[in-house]
């Protein structure tokens, strides 16, 4: 057979193909591990809505692109009155996914440019290559708290060379891997630069409902003509492997657009399955339900990673407190010439060292967009019982593998 082989694309998932690996490993010859490195909920999917699934399992016939209209429906009243959005569900798009349709989005461009920050969720740049797209970085730091900031976007802009073709920002809040959420005051001022340059933003909100900061503004309110939002069930529910997303496309991108747009839907999941669509339409539809729920895991995050920041903090790492979502984005910097002294230089070498020392499984700030050299890892504080800890009071007694998980890196780096 002739060799295929320069013709196959480059896979770029070696970093946390290797994590999974030496988790394994460690696991199958009995020692312990600390799962700080997948990142999924930890809670269940409730009783109610895993009803309304399980009564849908005869739903076997293909539902429209689009979505379920009474999905669609319920998804835009669910956001409009817990957030305060102004979605229509004639502008939705339900998926398989919101992944799949980030990729959708991009793909439905002839050419475009992908701007993201650095750091910013893995799949964004394979996304946009795979879309046939050229991809840019805006990179962030520990002291601006992981956010690019509007002189950035602006010098950014001013400093491309072709301006006709399209600019996408990829823009994600509460931030995986970072946690780090924006503030009105800084949306406002990124909006501005945003029209100036007539940015394209996906807006991708999969962490929105979950935000545990007091601001909870989000950029449709000052720049409603050009947020493309995605998010979906997997993260607020408890439903990832359940894949439902949906994007909303703003009216003012008009029909020439959304078309395209669904038309790489048709041509690549048909339609999110249709028993899911109909357990999400019970989810979406239980806005009560979903308070109540949303509120406990709210808590119980939030002192997660304000128990797991103090630890590091106080241990020398530079970590900011999560403000949505369940991901801290620690920086070892100031254990640079130590760290140095025991061969570890990269992100990636900090990480395979805390696995084989400790069984401690990060993924290194690397696969996210940092360089190698930014000795950042991301830590995903969700290695608990999530049924279990829902209905008590008091969550902390029940971590012991995040107490214990978090002592090891801590005293790791005190035996440097
Ligand atoms: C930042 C971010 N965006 C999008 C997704 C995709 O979510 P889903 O495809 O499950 O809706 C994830 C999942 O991990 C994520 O972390």
């Amino acid at each position: 057979m002739k060799t295929i082989a320069p013709y196959i694309r480059t896979s770029k998932h070696s970093q946390t193909l290797l994590i999974n690996q030496l988790s394994l490993e460690r696991i199958k010859s009995g020692d312990k591990v600390f799962k700080f490195g997948f990142g999924q909920s930890p809670f269940p999917v409730p009783e109610k809505i895993r009803q309304a699934l399980a009564n849908s399992a005869h739903r076997k016939e293909y539902m429209s692109v689009q979505g379920h209209p009474p999905l669609r429906e319920a998804i835009a009243s669910f956001h409009n009155s817990l957030e305060n959005k102004n979605l229509s569900s004639g502008q939705i798009i339900v998926g398989a996914g919101s992944k799949i349709l980030i990729y959708c989005l991009l793909a439905a461009f002839e050419c475009a440019e992908v701007l993201l920050p650095a750091p910013s969720w893995v799949s964004y740049a394979p996304q946009a290559r795979l879309a046939g797209h050229s991809v840019s970085w805006l990179e962030t730091s520990f002291d601006d708290n992981w956010k690019i900031k509007p002189e950035q976007l602006d010098s950014f802009c001013n400093s491309r060379t072709d301006n006709n073709i399209p600019l996408i920002l990829v823009f994600n809040y509460p931030s995986n891997p970072t946690g780090q959420t924006y503030s009105a005051q800084e949306l406002q001022a990124l909006a501005l630069i945003m029209r100036k340059h007539n940015i394209i933003v996906i807006v991708d909100e999969i962490y929105s409902l979950l935000s545990f900061a007091k601001d909870n503004s989000t950029l449709d309110q000052f720049y409603p003509e050009a947020s493309i939002l995605t998010s979906g069930l997997s993260k607020w529910c408890g439903a990832g492997g359940w894949r439902l997303g949906f994007t909303h496309i703003p009216e003012q991108f008009g029909q020439k657009y959304f078309q395209a747009v669904l038309g790489v839907a048709s041509e690549t999941y048909s339609c999110a399955p249709s028993p899911i669509q109909m357990g999400a339409t019970l989810a979406y539809e239980d806005i009560q339900s979903a308070k109540i729920f949303l509120g406990k895991q709210i808590k119980i995050f939030n002192e997660i990673s304000r128990y797991c920041t103090q630890n590091l903090r106080q241990a020398g790492v530079n970590v900011h407190e999560a403000q949505g979502g369940f991901y801290l984005f620690p920086e070892f910097k100031q254990f640079r010439d130590k760290l140095k002294a025991r061969g570890i230089s990269t992100s990636e070498d900090l990480t395979n060292a805390l696995m084989n020392d400790r069984g401690v499984a990060l993924l290194p700030g690397s696969a996210f967009g940092m360089t190698d050299e930014s000795l950042t890892v991301r830590l995903a504080f969700v290695d608990f019982d999530g049924a279990q800890i829902l209905n008590n009071e008091n969550p902390l007694p029940n971590l012991s593998n995040i107490r214990q998980g978090i002592e090891e890196i801590c005293n790791w780096l005190h035996e440097l």
